[in-house]
């Protein structure tokens, strides 16, 4: 799979680099091609995984959205809770929705957890989570709906 880093936002972009950067708005040329961006963190380190990998749970009914369709996706990283502190945190965690980026939550260390809901319209597909550290890099996960 073809894998584009925006260099302003570090949001990933997969099999082609965007017109513009739905997280920043820079214009294309400011992705570089970064196939290996998952590969190199597990390979530097690979004891992190157990802190990094998104945990995800699926949550078929809704309590926040019961009006629409929403298949809830509810994430931690990870497994073993990651630190937040000033110097290594999770600086955000990435949803794409069939291949199809469809938002961020931005985390500081101030007060709160590396998790997050995704309320989801789709019923059936795949989602894929991806989240940043600071020291660590980038991690991802895949669920089905
Ligand atoms: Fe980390």
């Amino acid at each position: 799979m073809d894998i584009y880093i925006c260099k302003t936002c570090g949001h990933l972009a997969f099999e082609e680099a965007p017109d513009n950067c739905p997280v920043c708005n820079m214009p294309k040329d400011a992705f570089k091609s970064k196939n290996n961006v998952f590969v190199e963190s597990k390979e530097k380190s690979p004891e992190a995984e157990v802190k990094h990998v998104p945990s995800v749970k699926v949550v078929k009914t809704c309590g926040l959205i019961p009006e629409d369709t929403c298949t809830d996706v509810h994430v931690r990283v990870g497994e073993v809770l990651h630190p937040m502190t000033e110097g290594h945190l999770i600086t955000f965690i990435d949803c794409y929705v069939n291949d199809v980026y469809s938002g961020r939550v931005m985390f500081t260390a101030n007060s709160i957890n590396p998790a997050a809901a995704f309320h989801i319209k789709e019923t059936s597909g795949t989602v894929r989570l991806v989240e940043r550290c600071n020291i660590h890099g980038y991690w991802m996960t895949e669920v089905e709906l």
